[in-house]
């Protein structure tokens, strides 16, 4: 990793390059692995996500979008003045701008005679295409900006570009791509007293008794085995020259245990079915029929296991905003010291 290292614009900060993320796509499918983000980087990686989330039957990110706009109101108030906005995995920042046109305006109303409050806001992605989509998005704003390209695992690294105390989110159901006591114990120890933890996630349906393990794998094998989705995930293997007669991808639901009991969660992988070569940079990588590479997961959660987790994870709920049927959630939370 490269500390620091300032290329193009500015306001953006690369901590992993085009190159480098290339060679771990690369190492990764040598290991028959396609770890998710690779889905959102190279050339094509941030065009498909935006087609994706645009797309009929993948509504996950825009309802939590949506909700976002419904409830900005009620979560600005537990977010006091002068705190930076950072968000990783920002994407194309659109929530991120809903929330900063609010934070101006609340700063405005309690400071009417200065402009000393001045937000800044951090976007974050691996996707260095992102990161310059979610700054131009917020181009109009009077916010000091500086985007960095890097992963939410280096977050100790990170944290040492924000300026405290920050508002720290993980939108888009990106949250639920991980496993939850990684992520909240990353979270919790790199954040300070005094910063926030804003979170959203799409969950699994409330459901009759009886009818729990049904409706989960309706819910979550709907939404995420559509065509789209389908394509979205073998794009990769794709780019780099295969056809897409040649693998398919599945997607299966399952329980797998945690402190807080049995919790849902998809597997994904994409399964050969001819022998192939693909061709990464001077790299060739052979497949053989019957391999099977495996890819990331999401969980699904219920409202009520996403806060049990957060509990044991010492963090306070200050606010949650759900929509009417249970789907969607947004969480503002605090670590508790
Ligand atoms: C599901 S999309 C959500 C995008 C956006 N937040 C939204 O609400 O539409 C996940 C985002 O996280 C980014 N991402 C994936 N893995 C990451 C990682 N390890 N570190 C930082 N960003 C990552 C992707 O590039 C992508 O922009």
């Amino acid at each position: 990793m490269k500390l620091g290292q300032t290329q193009g614009k500015a306001e953006k900060i690369k901590t992993a390059s085009e190159e480098e993320i290339e060679n771990k796509l690369f190492e990764s499918l040598k290991k028959h692995e396609l770890p998710d983000y690779l889905l959102y980087t190279g050339t094509y990686g941030a065009k498909n996500w935006l087609k994706l989330n645009e797309s009929e039957t993948f509504p996950v990110a825009r309802q939590l979008k949506v909700l976002m706009e419904k409830n900005i109101s009620s979560i600005v108030r537990f977010i006091p003045t002068g705190m930076s906005l950072v968000s990783v995995g920002v994407g194309s920042g659109e929530k991120e701008k809903i929330l900063l046109e609010e934070l101006i305006k609340k700063n405005q109303a309690e400071n009417p005679s200065s402009d000393s409050v001045s937000i800044r806001y951090y976007p974050i992605d691996i996707s260095s295409q992102f990161v310059d989509i979610a700054l131009e998005k917020v181009s109009g704003l009077p916010v000091e900006k500086q985007g960095i390209v890097g992963f939410i695992e280096e977050m100790p690294f990170l944290k040492r570009y924000w300026r405290l105390p920050v508002l720290f989110c993980i939108l888009g159901n990106t949250f639920c791509n991980y496993d939850p006591e990684f992520i909240l114990k990353l979270v919790y120890d790199n954040l300070e007293q005094g910063d926030l933890f804003l979170l959203d996630a799409n969950l699994l349906p409330t459901c009759r008794p009886g009818e729990g393990a049904k409706s989960a794998r309706k819910s979550a094998l709907g939404t995420y085995a559509s065509r789209e989705n389908a394509l979205f995930n073998m794009y990769p293997l794709i780019h780099y020259g295969m056809d897409t007669e040649d693998f398919d991808f599945e997607l299966l639901l399952g329980q797998v245990d945690s402190r807080i009991g049995e919790v849902y969660r998809t597997r994904k992988s994409l399964n050969i079915l001819k022998d192939a070569e693909i061709n990464i940079g001077q790299e060739t990588i052979g497949l053989k029929e019957g391999d099977i590479i495996r890819m990331g997961f999401t969980y699904k959660y219920t409202h009520e296991q996403i806060i049990a987790f957060l509990d044991i994870c010492r963090f306070d709920v200050l606010n949650s905003c759900l929509n009417e049927d249970r789907s969607n959630a947004i969480i503002l939370a605090k670590k508790r010291i």
